[in-house]
């Protein structure tokens, strides 16, 4: 017998954040996306909500330039976030995008998990090891996302995975837990939401 699926009853677009003091409070358990840009935050955030132009996503990267919260089923919040790590951008786009996220990540009490975005055809990037040191020093728990996996054989992906897993392992003893996605083929989106909601659950005991 197969699981039913998760579905998602209702997801409304808070607001776009672009000042730090922007950045409501609220009791909600809170998830963020983040990633380098053009890695697929906003269209794994559209497919897991099963909702085509939630977040904006484009091919060109750049494209979420502000923190964008979603209220989800009037339980959860979800944060999607300007990406990092984009080459063509200006010095100072870079850096103000980096302050931001660095404070997003540090300021909001009831951020119950970080979905690191990876995209799965690449070998290891600074820039993303350099966030999972940010993570893991800072006590942030997190998870990595390997996207766009349709893009790949599974022979290649297990190899790609295989090296991302053995660079992992020379600086941490344990790895964090990972997630195989397709926004393309809604490959993963089971095993996300269902993370998140027994996450949910697990902060509704811990109030309770
Ligand atoms: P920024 O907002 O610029 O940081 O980018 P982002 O991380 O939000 O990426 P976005 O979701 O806008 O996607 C970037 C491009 O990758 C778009 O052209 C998407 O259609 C494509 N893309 C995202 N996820 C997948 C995937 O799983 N499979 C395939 N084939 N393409 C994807
Ligand atoms: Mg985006």
């Amino acid at each position: 017998m197969e699981a039913k699926d998760i579905e998602i009853k209702q997801v409304t677009f808070l607001l776009s954040v672009v000042r730090q003091d922007q950045l409501p409070e609220s009791p909600k358990p809170e998830y963020a996306f983040i990633g380098r840009s053009n890695v697929g935050k906003s269209s794994l955030i559209n497919m897991l909500m099963r909702k085509k132009n939630l977040a904006h996503t484009s091919s060109a990267p750049g494209k979420t330039r502000t923190i964008n919260l979603f209220d989800v089923d009037e339980t959860w919040l979800l944060a999607d976030l300007p990406g990092y790590g984009f080459a063509k951008a200006s010095h100072v786009q870079r850096e103000e995008f980096r302050k931001m996220i660095a404070y997003y990540l540090s300021h909001r009490p009831n951020l119950m998990n970080v979905f690191l975005l990876i995209d799965s055809r690449l070998e290891p990037q600074k820039s993303d090891l350099e966030y999972i040191d940010f993570l893991a020093t800072n006590q942030i728990p997190f998870c990595i996302v390997f996207t766009k996996s349709d893009k790949l054989s599974q022979s290649q992906l297990a190899k790609n995975m295989a090296v991302y897993e053995a660079k992992l392992s020379e600086d941490w003893e344990e790895l964090p837990l990972r997630f195989y996605t397709s926004a393309e083929k809604g490959n993963g989106r089971q095993d996300v939401l269902k993370y998140i909601l027994e996450m949910n659950a697990m902060s509704q005991a811990d109030r309770g």
